[in-house]
């Protein structure tokens, strides 16, 4: 693990090493910490908040503000790891200005080095005038969660030819425009490897299979604190509902029965 500060330049350097990338969401601060001290590479403040956190059922309601509430607190905690910042709907897909102005709000406000776009092809214009501005850009390809309208559902991308071709060209035209990595969600992983190994920035999976340069899930789905589905691609490292709940009902009964405070635990 690299004693020093990670950044944009350690991501590709650790591409070209052969070094697996290590990211995980995270919204709060301590939550943070525990990342940051363990030696997570990277800790994206996803829109996925306003799902395990705020508790909707899809990314698409969360605002700049609320990103940027969670951003700070994460940026404080993390002493190591990247941390990006992810662009929540309608805050980059309505003008090359907005994108800009509210990407740089990441970097002032939120104390990110970076921000994460959701989109191929049709987002390299802003995401080239947000890298001229000087912050630094992770794509996002696949499963675009702010497009589940589009979409109608959350499934597997690029299952056939028109569309691996789009995911490829896209991951292409990404790193032409200069993003320091791609988030590649939710694609058969032969697809995964064929872009992994088309472009020299590195991928970061997520449903996407072994052979990306990293992998990302939410912080929620690996400790089992998301209980209202779990993705195929999550693998649970806890039970911490269950934990929680079982907990909450101890102190609970003690409560009701009297025997929570004990005399060591009153003045
Ligand atoms: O919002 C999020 O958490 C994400 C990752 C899971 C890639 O976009």
């Amino acid at each position: 693990m690299p004693e020093e500060k990670v950044t944009t330049k350690t991501f590709l350097e650790m591409k070209q090493k052969g070094e697996k990338i290590a990211v995980l969401t995270a919204y709060d601060y301590y939550t943070a910490k525990i990342l940051d001290e363990i030696g997570i590479d990277c800790i994206l403040v996803g829109d996925s908040a306003n799902m395990v956190f705020y508790g909707y059922p899809n990314t698409l309601s969360i605002t700049m503000d609320q990103m940027l509430y969670h951003t700070k607190a994460v940026s404080l905690a993390s002493k190591r790891a990247l941390v990006i910042g992810d662009m929540p709907f309608l805050s980059y897909q309505t003008s090359v200005t907005d994108a800009v102005c509210n990407a740089g709000r990441f970097l002032k406000e939120g104390g990110a080095v970076g921000v994460k776009i959701e989109g191929g092809l049709e987002m390299v214009e802003p995401v080239k005038k947000i890298i001229e501005a000087g912050i630094p850009v992770m794509g996002h390809i696949g499963l675009v969660p702010q497009s589940i309208h589009k979409f109608g559902k959350y499934s597997v991308q690029g299952k056939d030819k028109e569309s691996q071709k789009y995911l490829l060209d896209s991951a292409v035209a990404l790193e032409e425009g200069g993003c320091f990595s791609i988030v590649l969600e939710a694609i058969p992983q032969d697809l995964a490897k064929k872009i992994s190994q088309s472009i020299k920035i590195p991928t970061i999976g997520i449903g996407a299979g072994p052979n990306c340069d990293g992998q990302v899930l939410v912080i929620n789905d690996i400790l089992g604190l998301y209980e209202e589905f779990k993705p195929k691609f999550a693998r649970r490292y806890a039970e911490l509902s269950k934990e929680i709940r079982e907990a909450v009902k101890n102190y609970f009964d003690d409560v009701k029965k009297g025997k929570f405070p004990s005399e060591e635990e009153s003045f």
